[in-house]
């Protein structure tokens, strides 16, 4: 059943280039897509105002990417928040906005309560979720389907990948309904997520290098992951993945705020992974990488094919395919997927099933 994997985490990171086609077939078409589950009117739909993005744990994570996708390409004004703060926060949601449950199981407790909150105030509610007739899926006024499969490793990979798909594809949705985005940028982003599924796959092909710099965490403690923009929350799932099935205490940080304390951390034992791909905050990056080694640490870089320029700086450089910012979250995850699996698997852990979590919190 593991088809031939050692774990079910590793397998469903090499599912991820299916499961990017998986989740876009049937919704995105050559310029415009389609959503079988959201039946609320265009008026309803052109009339939303704000976004709340409400989610635990990963999916959360993949919120903080659609506030960047969403708000980049759209304009609108994008809130997200854990489900265990939103839900006892007294939320300020009025009928014109649209409140985003993400969940992969669809039954987790604060996301749910949160759906429960928001519509009890009039929101109009949309679920991105994986399991269908999941609870959440009953409840929301319309769902997106990832279409993921069963994920069973308790570390969410595909899930999250299909949760970023998405959200591009209810940023077309929406602004296609709000006549924001003109059809030349719709049939654009399109033809560049159709594209994604083979860099990702470039990646996956690439997995015995990554394996290799996996040794350079074999006699550490602690960590730390770096990103900006729509990479920063790429950096909060970096560490994530790396803490929850390899015990490693790890930090992720939007890479600006390095000076503002985390630096001090920063000696010859303490890696840290800095996501340096093309992007408009590129230098700013790599002046963060700079101050890094200029402080003994060990520093490993996500970086795009063809910087060389890069390695000068780095003590491991795991290339990925170019793609243009917006879509860079998508690629730059899976590199850190594949690392924490194998630093997780050279300690002999349970992959799997890491103590004391549970795959569906049902219970907050
Ligand atoms: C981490 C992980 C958790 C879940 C979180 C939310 O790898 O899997 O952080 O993302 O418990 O679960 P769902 O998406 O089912 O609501």
């Amino acid at each position: 059943e593991k088809g031939g994997y050692d774990h079910f985490m590793i397998k469903e990171i090499h599912e991820q280039d299916r499961v990017i086609n998986d989740t876009l077939r049937g919704k995105v078409f050559e310029d415009n897509v389609k959503i079988d589950e959201i039946t609320m009117s265009d008026e309803e739909l052109q009339n939303i105002h704000k976004i709340h993005i409400v989610a635990c744990g990963t999916s959360w994570h993949a919120g903080l990417v659609g506030k960047y996708i969403l708000e980049q390409e759209l304009r609108i004004p994008v809130e997200v928040e854990v489900a265990s703060e939103f839900r006892y926060k007294n939320p300020i949601i009025s009928n014109k906005d649209l409140v985003i449950l993400i969940s992969q199981s669809g039954e987790t407790a604060d996301t749910l309560a949160g759906l429960r909150e928001a519509k009890s105030k009039g929101a109009k509610t949309l679920g991105i979720l994986n399991v269908v007739g999941s609870t959440i899926s009953r409840e929301a006024d319309g769902t997106i389907y990832t279409n993921a499969g069963p994920e069973i490793g308790v570390a969410s990979t595909k899930a999250f990948v299909s949760q970023l798909i998405a959200l591009y594809i209810l940023m077309l949705f929406l602004g296609e309904k709000k006549n924001i985005l003109s059809k030349e940028r719709r049939k654009y982003i399109i033809s560049e997520l159709k594209l994604l599924s083979k860099k990702v796959k470039t990646i996956l092909n690439n997995e015995k290098n990554i394996e290799k710099i996996a040794k350079l965490f074999e006699n550490v403690n602690s960590t730390m992951f770096i990103g900006r923009n729509i990479n920063a929350p790429i950096a909060l799932e970096g560490a994530l993945k790396l803490k929850e099935i390899s015990y490693i205490h790890a930090e992720g940080y939007p890479s600006g705020e390095l000076k503002h304390g985390p630096i001090a951390l920063i000696h010859e034992n303490f890696p840290t992974v800095a996501i340096a791909t093309k992007s408009h905050t590129y230098e700013k990056v790599k002046n963060n990488v700079e101050e890094i080694k200029a402080r003994s640490g060990t520093i490993i870089t996500i970086a795009s094919e063809g910087d060389e320029k890069i390695q000068d700086i780095s003590d491991a450089v795991l290339y990925v395919p170019d793609t243009e910012e917006l879509f860079s979250p998508v690629i730059n995850v899976i590199p850190l997927q594949i690392l924490s699996y194998y630093v997780a698997k050279s300690r002999g852990l349970d992959v799997d099933k890491p103590r004391n979590l549970a795959k569906s919190v049902t219970v907050e």
